[in-house]
């Protein structure tokens, strides 16, 4: 049995096969229709979302599975203080999967830890996304055609913005991959980030403020919201959280070939006007994100389809 808490739980081998299942699964869905009759996913939901948890239910209904689950820790018994750990021992009982997201840092772990089911983590604090790098990383390869050779800007909120640590950590293991780290002071990636991730690969960096000075150098620009939910206080975030807007005037200053990611919810920091750019590939990003998953799932599960 196999759980999922990091991107780093797959080789590049064997993120290439699950990327190639999620293209196979894009060109012919029907073929996998019925690939998960008799399965349930449960999402384990103690934190907001709308992309992910919908996502993974969707991916597992297009596979004809189903899904149980909860949407917010007050509508579980965790409210009545049980443990993840109980909750997961639970609900091996009722599912043959579990997607987990949790405020904490590491709670999708120790859910795994006493699993009887496989374990993804969707999402844990301010930690990791691994099916977000998952998403991201099939975008990149259907629209760019490649993983390397590539100068990725990354904007915004690098601080607390998993999605960010976990693509970095994916990308580094990719030729020729350039990184411009977009943020205000405040809000740059973690010092292992810099530290442990990107100087202990060799990898080619900068950290820069303004977003205007990165664009013509761009293959690829993701753009991140300011995450309200992990400030201390309001003040900071209502300081940061217009830092950075793009916007048609900015785009402008982009090549042409650049395309922009986000792993959404979006606040301002792409106005609407961007929405109809033929370089935005936030929306299509999210319907990646279903196939993705639907792939994981069969993965996990080891269901083979002919
Ligand atoms: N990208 C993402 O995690 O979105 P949700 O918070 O809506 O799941």
């Amino acid at each position: 049995m196999r759980h999922v808490m990091s991107p780093l739980d797959f080789s590049t081998e064997e993120l290439d096969q699950l990327l190639d299942l999620a293209n196979d699964i894009e060109k012919d869905p029907e073929k996998y229709a019925h690939a998960c009759e008799g399965k349930r996913l449960a999402t384990l939901f103690y934190e907001p979302s709308t992309r992910t948890r919908l996502s993974f239910e969707a991916a597992m209904m297009a596979l004809g599975g189903k899904v149980l689950g909860f949407s917010s820790a007050d509508s579980s018994s965790a409210s009545k203080g049980e443990s993840v750990a109980d909750t997961i021992r639970t609900v091996s009982c009722f599912a043959h999967i579990a997607a987990i997201r949790h405020p904490k840092e590491g709670a999708p772990l120790v859910a795994s830890m006493a699993s009887k089911i496989p374990v993804i983590n969707a999402g844990d604090g301010g930690h990791q996304h691994p099916t977000q790098t998952l998403t991201d990383l099939l975008t990149i390869r259907s629209l760019k055609g490649r993983l390397n050779n590539l100068t990725i800007g990354l904007c915004g909120d690098l601080k607390f913005g998993r999605t960010v640590h976990s693509l970095i950590e994916a990308l580094v293991r990719y030729e020729n991959v350039k990184f411009i780290l977009i943020s205000p002071e405040e809000l740059r990636v973690p010092s292992y980030i810099r530290d442990d991730v990107l100087r202990a690969n060799h990898k080619d960096f900068q950290e820069v403020i303004r977003l205007e000075d990165a664009l013509p150098q761009l293959d690829l620009l993701y753009m991140t919201r300011v995450q309200r939910e992990r400030f201390f206080n309001e003040e900071d975030y209502v300081r940061m959280k217009d830092f950075y807007i793009l916007d048609k005037a900015k785009m402008d200053l982009a090549p042409d070939h650049m395309l922009v990611l986000h792993p959404l919810p979006r606040v301002n920091e792409i106005s609407v006007e961007v929405d109809s750019d033929p370089r935005a590939a936030y929306f299509k990003q999210v319907q990646y994100g279903m196939y993705v998953r639907m792939a994981l799932i069969l993965t996990l599960l080891e269901v083979k389809v002919c």
